[in-house]
């Protein structure tokens, strides 16, 4: 098995696999040009035959916080460490980037707690993320996702319309 960095080949195997646990609110849904425009930020893990085996995604708010988005295996290849790899390299990628907090919502939490991940018991401590999908999302009020982060919160945030050119200024100098 080898984990890379996402090519825009990868794009439709990528679009297929999210999509597919997009019904039930396990993944965000995701349409295809979606995916092309930011096949940047996906890692993908493949069989030594070459074989696409799963996908996850590191999104940037900026310096001060990014988030794991998109992660799966498929169904045929899990328990085989795939989806591990895949997240080690987004929190090594986080880290090469020098940022220090990695957050995300799942309903999974155990996966995560092995890699560093602890709850955020209130979700309005990641301003960044609510504003970016939960303010459009049809399960706003009945959420059933566990938000989670790797390191510590981040006391800025820098979407929604009040604090984007003060709080950029803070965080760049
Ligand atoms: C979650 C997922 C990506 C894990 O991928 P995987 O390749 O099966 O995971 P790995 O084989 O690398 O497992 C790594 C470790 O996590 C554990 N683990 C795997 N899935 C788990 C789960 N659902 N809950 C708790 N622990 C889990 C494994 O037991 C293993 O632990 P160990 O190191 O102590 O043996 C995969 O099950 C999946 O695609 N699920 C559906 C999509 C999903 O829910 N994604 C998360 C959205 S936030």
């Amino acid at each position: 098995m080898q984990v890379r960095k996402a090519r825009l080949q990868d794009a439709t195997n990528v679009y297929d696999l999210v999509n597919s646990l997009s019904g039930d609110g396990t993944l965000l849904k995701r349409s295809f040009p979606e995916i092309c425009e930011n096949i940047r930020d996906f890692t993908v893990a493949e069989s030594d035959a070459g074989v696409f085996l799963g996908c996850g995604a590191l999104h940037f708010y900026g310096p001060h916080l990014c988030e794991v988005r998109s992660i799966v295996v498929k169904p045929e290849a899990k328990g085989q460490g795939a989806g591990g790899r895949i997240l080690g390299a987004l929190i090594d990628e986080a880290e090469e980037h020098g940022i220090q907090s990695v957050c995300l919502f799942t309903r999974i939490p155990d996966f995560f707690f092995k890699f560093g991940f602890r709850t955020v018991e209130d979700k309005s401590e990641l301003p960044d993320k609510i504003f970016k999908d939960c303010q459009n999302c049809p399960r706003l009020h009945r959420c059933d996702e566990v938000a989670m982060v790797r390191g510590r919160i981040p006391r800025i945030s820098i979407l929604g319309p009040r604090h984007e050119a003060q709080e950029l200024v803070r965080i760049t100098g």
